[in-house]
This record gives structure tokens, sequence and C-alpha cells, in this order.
């Protein structure tokens, strides 16, 4: 096992992969990265030379792309050799809840990690580093060990060897590029035996290029898969804790960002991520907890796995909250009401739609014949009705369940709505004020900066009235707003 590397591969280009080995490349000139995918599409969109093609937005990043692209930095569709050339090779592919079969709406789909493992067996020849970069349930490493070791004692005469080794990303979008040139660690998770530590030391090097040693954390392998869905699930439950108490503010009178400031200034509680809002979304925290409940139940830990479902049951009512303010405050109903989308983004500063909060609040109020007009700075159309299909087709259960728990929504089963409806229903703008004109209500669902800055007194002007603004993020004047004469709802103002 090599304790020093030239030659890194990365198996998956997305949000992940891509930004993070970038900035690999870019902060190790010394060694040829190439970052690989069986979608030719991304991979032609990593090459582009219009950098704003790029399939990732991330503030800062066409800047390290320009830099390292080319020079040591290479996309490609050629896995085979990729992987043949590479001392260590990452493992960067999407692991979504599975959608089907046992574990379905819970557990991890390891299928392509599982592809990967086996392709890189088929085709390696000299001894790899094989580096689990995804989000995993624990024990994931133990699975890949074996598909290696499996295919070595079928190749006899050749027979590399391979360390597996756990690394996983604490990026968060929109602030990829910072978060990767300056992490709060590095967290690398190795097997104890010699291999294992070699293979471990060779990694720190690599980060040690621009991360300071303290900052690089290494752990056993277990300890590693289990820190990252422990992390995700820490930082989601901290939202749904103040966006649980943002009901009660609302019941009460209280404003959630008075009681957010106040106790984040307790050293132990601390300030950061307790915006209460809309909802979480994002492809990580829904499905690592869904993922820590499906491991604990599996080893006989009912308590445990409840206390975690919790959060993202929490995270369901939330969003329904904000759909039933919507619909109660338009005189209870919004049939054939014009409602304008500011954002369908999951957060500000990213074209990332995955489980946007968004998606979920338009499908309800489409199941109330509502009509909506979308506006978001980087997400195309095209994207937005194939959220609202794919939900179509893939309501987890939990979903429909948790439904009737607030009183006065549907009871029914949610309607599947066909294609047709939706782009009948849906329409995506180019500007906020077409968005937002004749429109009877804006719903705020993202962050975005650019919202506070716009002329809302042509807003205001070119709406039906009364002109209501729901704002899931908390993010507008409101008292500037109430002046021009909006009906103004916030998250947890009561
Ligand atoms: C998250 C983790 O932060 C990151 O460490 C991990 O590697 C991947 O998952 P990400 O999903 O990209 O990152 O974004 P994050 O900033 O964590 O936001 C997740 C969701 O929570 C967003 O929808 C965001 O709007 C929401 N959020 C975040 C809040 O509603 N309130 C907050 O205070 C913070
Ligand atoms: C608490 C609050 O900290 C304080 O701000 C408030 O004014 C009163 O309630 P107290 O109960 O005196 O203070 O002690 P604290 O240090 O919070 O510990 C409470 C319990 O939690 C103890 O039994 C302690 O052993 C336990 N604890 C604390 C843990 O089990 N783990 C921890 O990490 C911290
Ligand atoms: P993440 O947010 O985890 O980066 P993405 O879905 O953005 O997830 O990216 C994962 C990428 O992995 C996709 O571009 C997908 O095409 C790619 N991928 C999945 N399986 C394989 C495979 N077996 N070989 C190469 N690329 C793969």
């Amino acid at each position: 096992i090599p304790n020093k590397v030239t030659n890194i591969a990365c198996i998956g280009a997305g949000y992940v992969g891509g930004p993070t080995m970038a900035v690999i490349a870019q902060k190790c000139p010394h060694i040829k990265v190439t970052v690989v995918d069986i979608n030719p599409e991304r991979i032609a969109d990593w090459n582009d030379t219009d950098l704003s093609k790029l399939p990732v937005y991330e503030p800062g990043l066409d800047q390290v792309v320009a830099e390292a692209r080319d020079r040591n930095l290479f996309f490609s569709t050629d896995v085979e050799s990729a992987i043949r050339e590479a001392q260590m090779i990452f493992i960067s592919v999407n692991t979504p809840t599975k959608t089907y079969g046992v574990g379905k709406g819970m557990a991890a789909d390891l299928k392509y990690v599982e592809l990967c493992a086996r392709q890189i067996a088929e085709v390696a020849t000299e001894d790899k580093i094989v580096v689990e970069k995804s989000t995993l349930p624990v024990r994931t490493a133990q699975a890949i060990r074996t598909i290696l070791d499996s295919s070595t004692d079928a190749m006899p005469g050749v027979s590399p060897r391979f360390s597996v080794l756990s690394n996983p990303e604490f990026l968060a979008e929109g602030t990829a590029v910072k978060d990767l040139h300056n992490p709060d660690r590095v967290l690398i998770g190795g097997e104890e035996d010699e291999d294992g530590q070699r293979a471990m030391e060779a990694l720190v090097e690599v980060y040690a290029n621009w991360v300071p040693r303290e900052r690089i954390l290494t752990t056993r392998i277990w300890s590693s898969e289990l820190s990252k869905l422990t992390a995700n699930a820490f930082l989601a439950q901290r939202i749904s804790s103040i966006n649980a108490l943002s009901a009660l503010c609302e019941k009460t009178g209280a404003d959630v960002d008075e009681v957010a400031h106040a106790i984040g200034t307790d050293t132990r509680i601390g300030p950061k991520f307790l915006k209460a809002s809309v909802g979480f979304g994002g492809s990580c925290f829904q499905k690592d907890i869904l993922n820590l409940v499906y491991l604990c139940r599996h080893f006989n830990l009912p308590e445990v796995a409840d206390y975690w479902e919790q959060v993202v049951k929490l995270n369901d009512y939330q969003k329904h909250r904000f759909t039933k303010q919507i619909i109660d405050t338009l005189f209870n109903t919004v049939s054939g009401k014009k409602i304008a989308f500011l954002g369908w983004a999951f957060k500000k500063d990213t074209n990332d739609t995955r489980e946007s909060a968004a998606i979920y609040v338009a499908d309800e109020l489409l199941q109330d014949h509502a009509e909506i007009h979308v506006y978001d700075p980087k997400v195309p159309a095209v994207r937005i009705y194939a959220d609202l299909e794919y939900l179509q087709a893939h309501r987890r259960p939990q979903f429909v369940i948790a439904t009737p728990t607030i009183r006065g929504m549907q009871s029914d089963a949610p309607a599947t709505l066909s294609s047709q409806e939706i782009r009948q229903l849906v329409h995506v703008h180019k500007t906020p004020y077409a968005a937002t004109e004749k429109a009877h209500a804006i719903a705020v669902l993202t962050e975005w900066n650019e919202f506070r800055t716009y002329d809302w007194q042509k807003i205001y002007d070119a709406m039906r009235k009364p002109a209501f603004v729901f704002d899931g993020r908390n993010i507008l004047d409101r008292e500037e707003l109430k002046k021009i004469g909006f009906e103004i709802k916030g998250i947890g103002k009561g």
C-alpha cells in the first residue's frame, strides 16, 4: 500500500466529488487528479471552456477550476483508465434513500457504491487505497472491503492489495469552496492493520498541503462513518428544535429570532444553525437521519430510532404548517389563486434543489389547486418540473401518515398529479417582477440575498390586494413591507 500518492481518481463528478477534487488539485499541483463519471453530459459541462456552464454552481468554484483544469485536474468518462492509473480512488457517487424493496424510504441505496467497488476490483492490477467519500451507513467500508477481497481471490497470480478509508465530507453547499479551503476538521478513518495506517498517512499527506495538521483527525473506520451521520443528525436536530419552538412562538407572541439570539449567546449552545425556517432540505440531512433510524431499528434500539426520527417528522410538520398558514390566511382556499414563489433551491447560493422545502410546499398547494409562479436566480424550469414529477412517484410513506396529525389539513392521501397538470399549474419566470405580477400572495422559500434588494413598492403595486407575503426564511424587512401595505407573516413571529 502506497504511503505517498501522485495520482488520484475520483468516481462521481457531482456536488461532492467535483468541488472536492478541484480543491485538492488546486492545492496539490504535484498530484494528478482525474474525476470520472458515467454521465457524459456532466463531464462535458465540467470541461466546458465557458465556466458559467459548470454543472455545480458554487461561489468561487469557477476560479478554482480555471486554475487547475488541464494542469493537474482532468474530467473524463474513462472510468477504467482512471482507476488503473491511480494509487488512491475516491468513491463519491450518490447514495439516495432506497425507493424500493427492503428498507424502502429509509435505508441508503448502496447500489452505485457497490458497482464502483466491483469495477475497481475488476480493473486494478496494483495496490490501491479506496476512499469512501459519499455519506454511507456504518459498516459500508466493510462491504467495500469484502467485494474488493473476493475479486482478488478470483484472480490468482495478480493479487493487488486494497486498503479502505472513510473520509466523510463536511462541506455545505453554497460555501463548498470556502469550507474546503478552510475546514473545521478533516476526518479520516482507517483500518487498524499496517496497511490501514500507511493508507491513512498517505491521505493525511494530501490534506496537509493546506490544512493544519491538528485539524486532521484520524479515527477507526467505524467511528469516522458514524461521525458523519451523527454530525448531520445533530445539525438537523438544531433546526427542528428551533422550528418546533417557532410554532410555540406564533401561538404565544414571542419572536423566534429573539429567542434564538438569546439562547445562542450561551457558549454551550452557540449561535450558529439556529435560524428558524420553512424546513431544512438538501440531499443529506433527511437521508442521513433516516439512515441512522434504520440502523438503530436494525440493531433493536427502537427508543433511539424514534428519538431521531422525530427530527424528520418535525421537519415535515414545519413544511405542512407553512402551507397550512398560506391556505388559512387566503380565506381557506387557494384554488385558482396565484402564489408566487421566491426561491426553489434548498438554500441560497446553490442550484441544488434536492429535498428542497419548496417542492413539498408547492405540491401541497397544488393539491389545493393553486397556480404557482416561481422565480429562482439559479434553478432552471426543467429542474423544477422534474422535482415535482419525481415527488409524485416517490412520496415517502411517513409523509402521508404525518399529514392528518395537523388538524384541518387534508386527511386523504395526496392525489398524484400528472406531468400535464403540473405544467398547467406551475409557471417559471425569469424575473421576480414577472413571477409576482397579479399574485395573491408571495412565499419566500429560499434565503437568496437579492430578495431583500427588490423594489418592493413596485411588486406591491402589481399584486392583488390584500397583498400577502409569507416569509419562510425571515429575511425580508417586515417594518418596511408593512409600511408599503403588505400583510406579512414570518416563521415564529407571534
Ligand atoms: C449539510 C451539512 O451542513 C454539511 O456539513 C454536510 O456535509 C452536508 O449536509 P448542506 O445540506 O449543503 O450541508 O447545507 P446546510 O447549510 O447544512 O443547510 C441544510 C438545510 O438546513 C438548508 O435547507 C438550510 O436552509 C437549512 N437551515 C440551515 C435552516 O433552516 N436553518 C439553519 O439555521 C441552518
Ligand atoms: C442547568 C443549566 O446548565 C443552567 O444554565 C440553568 O440555570 C440550570 O440548569 P445545572 O442543572 O446546575 O444547570 O447543571 P448542568 O451543568 O447543566 O448539568 C445538568 C445535568 O446534566 C447534570 O446531571 C450533569 O451531570 C448532566 N450533564 C451535563 C451531562 O450528563 N452531560 C453533559 O455534557 C453536561
Ligand atoms: P453528491 O451530492 O453525493 O455528489 P451527485 O448526484 O451530485 O451526488 O453526484 C454523484 C455522481 O456520481 C453523478 O454524477 C453520477 O452520474 C455519478 N455516478 C454514479 N454511479 C457511478 C459509477 N458507477 N461510475 C461513475 N460515476 C457514477
